[in-house]
């Protein structure tokens, strides 16, 4: 009848409310005449109440975790600090499963919840299952939260969204990690970035952004990198290095500022890291050559074991050390053109380095990469010729140096490696639905 309401279960109820539900079978507890499933849904949990000639039914009796159920019952008030959420459960007093609706039960994997020590590739294997568990899927709540609010900081501050190409014939951070693939008879590539794209949308559209995937053929396992991770880009156009990182400040405080708005989501963030607190700005800003200093000073050795010196590349291991001491956000500028890549403009104070950027976060490391970008015909023409690049394939980010160009710059920013810090998740791997790295192509 019309009094019986379908709804999710973090709707909020008053007592009296008869309802009915759907979901699945996140826990369920059986005392002697009595039964308590906590019921879930993809919007919160509920706890269900099964008693009396209902207890003692067949289904009842041989209920098993993640079968689904539908429920009609009424909603009663629980004492304030009783183990069910929001301080209600729902009486039932008809339930149903169809036969096809029932799990086999018994196993810990599917629910992610108490397998600590269970293969890191089965796991992964069983990623459609474990995907139920309340951190894994936690992690996916966030991440939903996060993509909305980089939309709507970005549109807060009229950035364009635009969605560039995937499949591609330019390479934008070195040859060495390109997907390669026949195009129709010709090579093509999985696309690595697309900020050279974006830079073509300056001079008719302002300030550009997308959330696009990215591709990187990395041949290591590391727990931060991914074969395909989603990459957050934005260009300006008409900016200083200066404006570029206050930029890049604004959108990391705005976007967590909105995230932790949601009570749900804060919560969620709240439980995976517990010592949360938003960032105090501004962030601390460190050239690579104090870096340098900093590590020399601290005895971390690059990867050769011996003591970094100008020009070398800060190591994935060294990074990490630094920024667990440092222990907050740091914006590391100022790398040498050697070190970065080819469309980098160098620093008109010192022509040794560029004017780049990586922003480094405790636990994770660089989260994001970003620089101010040649806008000179010629230089760029040099850069290509450095770097063994045959600009013929360019012809199109070239011409942007020929028709009205300017001083712009951007970034890229790994959401997942951003998630991975946000949610101190140990590895990327657990910051997206099927991870994808070296090996790994399933689920
Ligand atoms: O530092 P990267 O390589 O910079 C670029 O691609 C620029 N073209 C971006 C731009 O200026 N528009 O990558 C940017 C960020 C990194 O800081 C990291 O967070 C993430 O992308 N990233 C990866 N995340 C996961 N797995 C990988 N293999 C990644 N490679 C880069
Ligand atoms: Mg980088």
């Amino acid at each position: 009848g019309d009094h019986i309401k379908l709804r999710k279960l973090d709707d909020s109820e008053s007592k009296g409310t008869r309802v009915r539900v759907f979901g699945r079978v996140h826990r369920e507890r059986k005392q002697k005449d009595v039964m308590f499933v906590t019921l879930r849904d993809g919007y919160g949990f509920m706890q269900v109440v099964i008693s009396g000639q209902l207890a003692k039914t067949y289904d009842a009796v041989t209920l098993t975790r993640e079968t689904s159920m539908e429920i009609l019952g009424e909603m009663r008030e629980v004492p304030a600090g009783a183990r069910a959420p929001l301080n209600r459960e729902l009486h039932a007093d008809f339930f149903k499963i169809p036969k096809h609706w029932k799990a086999p039960g018994g196993d810990d994997a599917i629910t992610n919840r108490v397998q600590a020590d269970a293969e890191q590739a089965m796991l992964l294997d069983q990623r459609h299952l474990t995907l139920r568990g309340e951190v894994a899927s936690g992690v996916m709540i966030v991440r939903d939260a996060v993509e909305w609010a980089f939309n709507q900081a970005y549109k807060e501050l009229r950035f364009r969204k635009v969605s560039p190409p995937a499949l591609v014939q330019t390479q934008v951070e070195g040859g060495a990690t390109l997907f390669k693939f026949d195009y129709y008879g010709e090579d093509a590539f999985l696309t690595q970035s697309s900020q050279l794209y974006l830079e073509t949308c300056l001079p008719s559209m302002g300030h550009v952004y997308c959330i696009e995937k990215s591709f990187r053929a990395e041949k290591s396992l590391t727990r931060r990198h991914l074969s395909e991770f989603t990459h957050v880009e934005a260009e300006l156009d008409f900016i200083t290095f200066d404006d570029l990182l206050s930029h890049i400040e604004h959108i990391m405080c705005r976007v967590l500022e909105l995230v932790m708005a949601d009570p749900v989501v804060a919560e969620k963030i709240k439980t995976m890291n517990p010592e949360f607190q938003l960032p105090e700005r501004p962030f601390m800003r460190m050239k690579y050559s104090e870096a340098i200093d900093w590590l020399v000073k601290h005895d971390i050795p690059n990867e050769e074991g011996k003591p970094h010196a100008f020009g070398d590349d800060i190591a994935e291991a060294a990074e990490r050390r630094m920024t667990d001491i440092i222990n907050r956000p740091i914006f590391l500028t100022h790398f040498p053109a050697e070190i970065k890549s080819f469309y980098m403009s160098k620093a008109p104070e010192d022509a040794r380095v560029t004017e780049s950027v990586d922003c480094l976060m405790p636990g994770v490391g660089e989260i994001v990469g970003g620089s101010m970008r040649m806008d000179d015909y010629e230089e760029l023409m040099a850069a290509y010729k450095r770097e063994g690049i045959d600009p013929e394939a360019y012809y199109w980010y070239t011409d942007q140096r020929k028709y009205g160009s300017s001083p712009h710059g951007g970034y890229g920013l790994g959401l997942e490696r951003f998630l991975a810090w946000l949610c101190k998740q140990h590895t990327v791997r657990d910051c997206c639905l099927y991870p994808r790295y070296m090996h790994r192509c399933k689920p």
